[in-house]
C-alpha cells in the first residue's frame, strides 16, 4: 500500500518509523517530513496547511492512505478536505476535533456527560472574567480557547499572575482569535498521566499509558514546553487506576461524542490528573501526542498500519492489539532558548554513536549533507529495556553522544517512576 504522512515532527518520525516496518507498505511519503524522517520515508516539500496540495499529491500518487499527525490541519478541518476528494483518511473530521480545537466545548461536553473534568467558568468578555477571577483563591488555572501551540494553559500561582495572563489572552490577544474565549478552571493535584487510544466512534482500543514532562527544567520548574521528555509503563500507578480512567473518562467521552453527532475517529489523547478524588480529565487532543508517541510506538507489537486500516474501515473493535513488556524512556534534546525563541542550522555532531536508542527526530533539517538544528525540540532519544531504570540509562547514555551548540535537556526523565 502506498502511506502519505502529514506532518514533520518527532511524533511523525515515529509513526513512519512503525509503518515502516508493516511488510503491506510499498510506499512511504511524508509531508514535509524533516531530516530524520527523510531515512524512512520519501519527504515532501508541502507544508501541512497546503491542504490542495496534499490532495493533489495524493491522488497522483494513487496513495490508498493518508495520515495526519498534527493538531493544526485537524482543526482546520483537512480530514473532510481530503475525503471530499475520495481519499481514505486516519484522522478526525472537523466536527470531532474541535475536542482539542475548542476547549469551552470540551467542558461544556464533560460537564453535560457527567465525566470528571475540574470545575470552571468559560468568559467573553474580560470584565466578567476579572470580576469572576477576583472571588477566586490561587492555585487557579487560565486556559486560551483554541490552540496556542500546547502555550495556551497558565497555572497561576497567584491571581496577580492569573489576572496578567487573562490580560494577555484577551486583551493583548498573544494567542490571537483563540483567546475570544477564556477558561478559568480549579487548580487540581495528582500525577498526571496521558492514554492515547485509537478510535472508531464508541470503540474505544486504549494504548498503553505514558508520561509526559511538560516543564522545561528539572523537577517541573521554569516554562510549559511541548513536552521534554516520556516514559512508558507507568509502574508506580496501579492498573486499577488505568482502568477507572479508562471506564470513567475515555469511553464515555468516545460515547458523547457519538451523543453529539460528531463521532471520533482517530487516536483520541486523554491528559488525566489522578487526583486524591480519582482520575479527572485535563484536556483531550485528537491526535497522537508529541513525545509520548515516541514511547508508545516502540512498545506496539500489532501492526500500525493494520490498526490504521481497521479504525477507516470500521472494524476497529476486531483488532487486537499487542504490545511489548519492555520500558521505554523518551529523552527531547532542545534547543538553546527553548521554548523561547532559539538559532536555527546549526550542526548536529554524535548521531552516529548512538548504540541503544532509536533517535526521533523533531525538529531537524539536512544541509549540505549534514543534519542541522531545525526547531525548539531538535531529537527524541528514545530506549527500550526490561525496566524503566534499564531504558534510561540507555537513553541517558545516548543523548550525551550526541552535540550541538546550546543543546539542552532535562535529567529527571522517568526518575519518579524509579523510587
Ligand atoms: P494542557 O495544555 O491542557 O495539557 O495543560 C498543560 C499543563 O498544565 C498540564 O499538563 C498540567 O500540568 C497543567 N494543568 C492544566 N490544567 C490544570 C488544572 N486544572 N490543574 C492543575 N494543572 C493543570
Ligand atoms: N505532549 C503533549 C502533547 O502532545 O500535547
Amino acid at each position: 500500500m502506498r502511506i502519505l504522512v502529514v506532518g514533520g515532527g518527532g511524533r511523525e518520525h515515529a509513526i513512519c518509523w512503525a509503518l515502516k516496518k508493516s511488510p503491506k507498505v510499498t510506499e512511504l511519503y511524508c509531508a514535509p517530513g524533516n531530516g530524520g524522517i527523510a531515512s524512512v520515508a520519501e519527504c515532501v516539500p508541502i507544508q501541512v496547511n497546503q491542504f490542495e496540495e496534499i490532495a493533489q499529491f495524493a491522488i497522483d500518487q494513487t496513495i490508498d492512505l493518508v495520515v495526519i499527525g498534527p493538531d493544526d490541519p485537524l482543526s482546520e478541518g483537512i480530514v473532510d478536505h481530503l475525503e471530499a476528494k475520495g481519499l481514505s483518511v486516519f484522522g478526525p473530521r472537523q466536527n470531532a476535533a474541535i475536542i482539542e480545537g475548542s476547549k469551552v466545548f470540551t467542558k461544556q461536553l464533560l460537564k453535560k456527560y457527567n465525566i470528571p473534568t475540574a470545575a470552571y467558568e468559560s468568559f467573553e468578555r474580560y470584565e466578567d472574567a476579572v470580576a469572576y477571577l477576583r472571588r477566586q483563591q490561587a492555585p487557579i488555572v487560565i486556559k486560551a480557547d483554541g490552540l496556542a501551540a500546547g502555550k495556551g494553559v497558565i497555572v497561576a500561582q497567584t491571581l496577580g499572575e492569573a489576572e496578567k495572563a487573562l490580560h494577555d489572552i484577551m486583551v493583548a490577544k498573544v494567542f490571537g482569535e483563540s483567546g475570544n474565549q477564556v477558561v478559568i478552571e480549579e487548580f487540581l493535584t495528582g500525577q498526571e498521566m496521558s492514554i492515547l487510544s485509537f478510535v472508531d466512534g464508541e470503540t474505544v482500543c486504549p494504548m498503553i499509558p505514558a508520561q509526559d514532562h511538560k516543564a522545561v527544567y528539572d523537577n517541573d520548574k521554569g516554562p510549559n514546553t511541548g513536552g521534554m521528555g516520556t516514559y512508558s509503563p507507568l509502574p508506580h500507578i496501579p492498573q486499577a487506576v488505568i482502568d477507572e480512567s479508562i471506564e470513567t473518562i475515555i469511553k464515555p467521552t468516545a460515547k458523547a461524542m457519538v451523543a453529539e453527532g460528531r463521532p471520533f475517529r482517530g487516536v483520541l489523547f486523554a491528559g488525566l490528573m489522578l487526583t486524591p478524588n480519582g482520575p479527572k480529565t485535563i484536556e483531550f487532543n485528537a491526535r497522537f501526542g508529541d513525545p509520548e508517541t515516541q514511547v508508545v510506538l516502540p512498545r506496539l507489537k500489532t501492526d500500525l498500519l493494520d490498526i490504521f486500516l481497521a479504525a477507516v474501515n470500521g472494524r476497529l473493535d476486531q483488532m487486537k492489539i499487542e504490545w511489548s513488556e519492555e520500558a521505554a524512556v523518551c529523552v527531547i534534546l532542545a534547543s538553546e532558548g527553548y521554548p523561547g525563541s532559539y538559532p536555527k542550522g546549526l550542526p548536529i555532531e554524535g548521531l552516529e554513536d548512538v548504540q541503544d536508542s532509536i533517535v526521533f527526530h523533531a525538529g531537524t533539517a539536512v544541509k549540505d549533507g549534514g543534519v542541522v538544528t531545525n526547531g525548539g525540540r531538535v531529537l527524541g532519544v528514545t530506549a527500550l529495556g526490561r525496566d524503566i531504570a534499564e531504558a534510561r540509562a540507555k537513553a541517558y547514555a545516548d543523548a550525551d553522544r550526541i552535540r550541538f551548540q546550546g543543546k539542552h535537556n532535562r535529567t529527571d526523565i522517568a526518575k519518579k517512576a524509579l523510587v
